[in-house]
């Protein structure tokens, strides 16, 4: 068999936040498996990828926290790749893109642009932040939609009405960062030709996607933009955070961050080689024509992967002589929803993959994004079925099956493998059906049908229980031994077909099962062939999976979107509370409870008094002086004898703490807060 040489990369990950299980089924997983399973098949495959380090989000963080945007990228580096190792994703590297090496590489790129004229400096006018002192990208600008009057308009387009504009054409523009009205500023940026790459882009995506049958999701997106007609983009911004624009009257401007980030694909490449002591190492994956390149990504990076990084990579090789493949396959997921909603960091909706790991072992979480990825349409992952494909597919199929083999093995043959008899029909049949498996699941994922993959490998241990079953060895043995020996050589035999075909999805089980056959992976091909000697011995059984409680998961759901609003109100609903600011003028402790306090309230116009039950928190002298929030409207009520008029508002913590709603600056007391 002819060996293959392949590159595969997976989307770089900002470095702006932690990764959350939406991004491990859109661009991680599927690539890990597919590397997984082409290492087992004896092939030349590296695997790249790293952070995304540059862009306007992540100096806005960093404003916020009153940090360098270094600070930023990384914690948040370090963060992303301890997660994707602890979740067993197995990179060449994890780069990033903020090293000197791809600073350079993007810049040699820019630079011969420039040279080839296809870089058009244009004057424009932008957005500018006075306060922020930031030229400001059109999402991080809302104002009202000049078509449709919609008030939170962005900058250059209207999410209500689709209205595409100017961004002078934005009525009462406000910067989001600040909440100031921007300035309009003229500032010039350097416009990438990639118009006059869109018969040569069509051309080329229509062959690979017929030679390599390219996702329908994906090819439909770029015959949309092709439909459009390609136009020039601005390719640099004005910003201090990123690569700088090597040229000589560029101060203060950088690339566009993904003008550069899918370069950080070769720059990763470089650094490998350069850690390898090979610094020409990357040529053979990037610049040689029998390498295969798939480039594994979320569908809202589509464009950049078939369009822009294409174009940037034939606008290299139309001047240089050492010339790069292009992407034979770009298989883009769709996205993965949490319980039935967007996953929003904002919200609190969603899981970040570190906490998920502090909970649950790697292996039940690959395997339920595995076989639900969202390959053809969004999926959901729910916390209910994650349970359920732990304890009723991996405990109970997988786990089981092994576990009953391994014990009776222990018990009735001393730990060895048996020997194997005459194998009758029932035999032969099994003996046939594993050596079908590593063929079947291996064309799935070739052909990116990674979850159907997936669902084949548990269909392997389905079929070993029912041949057990069926051969009921816990009978036979009493009666013929030869026969039994021979069911559970075959059922070893089965598990050692397991412990390959699952590596790819659940490597720290696989290994697990390997150490207890005292046996390694084999060539992927050779895996559906009885590989256990007669007589082997054994190791150790142990128990693969545990069965996770029901408790378990209704404390997630408890803990889970805490700021999560299921019961939405409209307006008018909310608006006939009447929320007002308040003095506590004085407070004291109410006699026989613990809970409250008797408070003293000025509203300007008029005082009165609120029994709080704050009293855990805060002692009375706390509260004098503070400038708070009431529920003015609120039905008066008698409490321990006291009435009390309205309602101070506090958050109130896990351990049943409050905090007041407190205002730092001085309002008119009384005022409505809405
Ligand atoms: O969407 C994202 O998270 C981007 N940081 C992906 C970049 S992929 C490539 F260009 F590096
Ligand atoms: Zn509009």
């Amino acid at each position: 068999m002819n060996k293959e040489r392949i590159l595969v990369t997976s989307a770089l990950p900002y470095a702006n936040g932690p990764i959350h299980l939406g991004h491990l089924s859109g661009a991680y997983l599927p690539a890990d498996i597919y590397v997984r399973y082409h290492r087992l098949k004896g092939n030349d495959i590296i695997y790249i990828c790293g952070s995304d380090e540059h862009g306007v989000p992540i100096t806005i963080t960093a404003d916020k926290e009153g940090v360098s945007p270094k600070v930023i990228i990384d914690r948040f580096h370090e963060m992303n790749k301890e997660a994707f190792e602890k979740f067993g994703m197995s990179f060449d590297i994890y780069s990033r893109t903020s090293l000197p090496l791809h600073h350079e590489t993007a810049q040699k790129f820019f630079k011969s642009f420039y040279e080839q004229g296809l870089l058009t400096e244009k004057k424009t006018w932008q957005f500018y932040d006075p306060k922020a002192k930031k030229f400001l990208p059109d999402r991080y600008v809302e104002g009202t939609c000049p078509k449709c009057g919609y008030e939170e308009a962005r900058g250059d387009e209207c999410e209500n009405c689709g209205a595409i504009y100017e961004p002078t054409e934005l009525i009462n523009p406000k910067s989001k960062i600040t909440g100031e009205t921007p300035e309009l500023k003229e500032t010039s940026h350097w416009y990438f030709s990639l118009g006059k790459f869109q018969k040569r882009l069509e051309n080329y995506i229509n062959e690979m996607a017929e030679k390599y049958g390219w996702k329908e999701n994906v090819l439909q997106y770029c015959r949309s933009w092709f439909k459009e007609g390609l136009r020039d983009r601005a390719v640099t911004r004005d910003l201090d955070w990123g690569v700088k624009v090597p040229l000589k009257n560029a101060e203060g401007k950088v690339l566009y961050v993904w003008f550069e980030a899918v370069l950080g694909y070769i720059s990763a490449t470089q650094k490998l080689s350069l850690e390898k002591g090979e610094p020409e190492l990357w040529r053979k994956y990037w610049q040689d024509e029998k390498t295969k390149y798939i480039a594994f990504i979320g569908k809202d990076n589509i464009v950049f992967h078939t369009i822009i990084f294409p174009a940037m990579l034939m606008a290299w090789n139309d001047a240089n002589d050492d010339k790069f493949i292009l992407p034979q396959n770009v298989p883009a997921n769709e996205f993965l929803n949490f319980e039935g909603k967007k996953f929003s960091k904002s919200r609190g909706w969603g899981i970040d993959v570190i906490d998920f790991l502090e909970k649950f072992p790697p292996d039940p979480l690959r395997y339920t994004l595995g076989s639900n990825l969202p390959e053809t349409k969004d999926t959901d992952f729910y916390l209910k079925e994650f349970q359920a494909k732990n304890n009723n597919e991996l405990a109970d199929i997988l786990g089981n099956f092994v576990n009953r083999t391994f014990t009776f093995v222990q018990k009735h043959f001393d730990g060895k493998v048996p020997l194997m008899g005459t194998p009758a029909k029932i035999d032969k049949e099994m003996l046939q059906t594993i050596s079908e498996f590593p063929g079947k699941v291996g064309r799935l994922i070739d052909s990116y049908k990674i979850r159907d993959a997936v669902n084949e490998m548990m269909n392997l241990a389905r079929a070993g229980n029912k041949y057990f079953n069926d051969s009921a060895p816990w009978v036979t043995i009493k009666e013929n031994k030869e026969l039994a020996g021979t069911t559970l050589n075959i059922c070893l035999q089965t598990i050692y077909t397991l412990a390959e075909i699952f590596e790819p999805v659940i490597p720290f089980t696989s290994k697990k099962i390997f150490k207890m056959l005292n046996a390694n992976t084999v060539a992927w091909d050779e895996a559906g062939k009885p590989q256990l000697a007669e007589n082997h011995p054994l190791d150790k059984g142990e128990i693969l999976f545990t069965k996770i409680d029901d408790k378990v998961i209704d404390k997630m759901f408890e803990e889970l979107g805490h700021t999560e609003t299921t019961n939405e109100i409209d307006y008018e609903e909310f608006s006939k509370m009447e929320l007002r600011t308040a003095k506590v003028i004085s407070a004291e402790k109410i006699k026989k409870s613990e809970k409250l306090l008797r408070l003293r309230l000025d509203l300007g116009n008029e005082k009165r008094q609120v029994v709080a039950g704050v009293a855990k928190t805060y002692s009375p002298e706390d509260l004098i002086g503070k400038q708070i929030v009431i529920v003015a409207n609120l039905k008066p009520a008698k409490l321990f004898g006291f009435e009390s008029k309205g309602m101070i508002l506090a958050a109130e913590t896990k351990d049943g703490k409050f905090e007041v709603l407190e205002l730092s600056e001085n309002v008119p007391l009384g005022t409505r807060v809405k």
